[in-house]
């Protein structure tokens, strides 16, 4: 049995992640005594994997790319938010020994949109670029906002129909392909394809982003990505990436585990000022 009350990040790849790191800073700043490691989890020994580490005593995990489908059905219960997204990144051992499911994502982009970047979502235009497992985590809370609309733009429209249809109860949602995005303006872009880290992007029209609005892309990387670089060619008033929605939906997992709210700013800081040092290395 673990004598340390013991967490990790299970994802498949996994080497690069910085939730370790970020957990290790909570606990420090919380004293909490606890460890948190990362563990390569594929698909297909998924099932095997948390099985072992919560009859080892573990008592929690995070699941990432690309196992959050598969988290939300083993989880034996789910909060609301976890139930809507039909995605699961925190999982947690109960203490008559069952598992809850939650999605801490769509709160930690929220977060860091409207505490750390001041970006207001009521009564404003969105559209989200790809139709995933990510996008699935944000719509709900997204439309708790109240904007205008919401538009989720998909190479493979279907998947942008399936979703709006599924979310269209919780606010004015639609789903489009990319050419239906001409003619079309919007106060806030929200890249959650998986292009952008491999220098990708959609094809997307040059008056797409509103006068004074703002770009997120979901991803984070040590160098602007294409969407970040998008963003800034086009004169947006932030464009931003995920690095702070990563540290936010970080915390609100470490208060699902320990009932603790870490503060976020100086970690946040703390990661940024490291990516800097990482670019100006090379
Ligand atoms: P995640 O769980 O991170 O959301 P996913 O479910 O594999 O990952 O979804 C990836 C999204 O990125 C999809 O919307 C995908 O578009 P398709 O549904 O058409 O496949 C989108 N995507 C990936 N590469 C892309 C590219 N080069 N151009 C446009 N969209 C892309």
């Amino acid at each position: 049995m673990m004598k340390i009350d013991t967490y990790a990040v299970f994802g498949h790849p996994i080497t690069h992640s910085k939730s370790p790191r970020i957990q290790q800073l909570f606990a420090k700043q919380t004293a909490q005594v606890m460890q948190y490691g990362a563990q390569d989890v594929p698909a297909e020994i998924f099932t095997t994997a948390v099985g072992n580490f919560f009859a080892a005593g573990g008592k929690g995990l995070n699941c990432t790319v690309p196992l959050k489908e598969l988290a939300w059905q083993y989880a034996d219960h789910l909060s609301d938010r976890a139930l809507l997204a039909k995605a699961v990144n925190t999982l947690a051992r109960q203490a008559d020994g069952s598992i809850f499911g939650d999605n801490t994502d769509g709160i930690g982009l929220l977060t860091d949109l409207t505490a750390n970047h001041g970006i207001s979502l009521t009564g404003a235009n969105i559209l989200i670029l790809g139709a995933g497992g990510a996008t699935r985590g944000i719509v709900p809370v997204l439309l708790e906002q109240q904007p205008a609309t919401v538009v989720i733009a998909n190479r493979t429209v279907e998947k942008a129909l399936a979703i709006a249809d599924d979310f269209a109860i919780l606010g004015p949602l639609q789903g489009c392909d990319y050419t239906s995005l001409q003619g079309r303006q919007f106060d806030l872009i929200l890249n959650a394809t998986s292009a952008s880290l491999s220098g990708q992007l959609p094809p997307l029209p040059a008056a797409l982003l509103a006068s004074k609005g703002s770009c997120y892309d979901l991803a984070y990387a040590n160098q602007p990505t294409a969407f970040v670089q998008w963003g800034i060619a086009h004169h947006a008033c932030r464009s931003l990436d995920g690095l702070g929605m990563l540290v936010e939906q970080a915390a609100e997992a470490f208060y699902v585990w320990r009932g603790i709210r870490p503060e976020t700013s100086a970690v946040i800081r703390l990661l940024n000022d490291e990516r800097q040092l990482t670019d100006n290395s090379r």
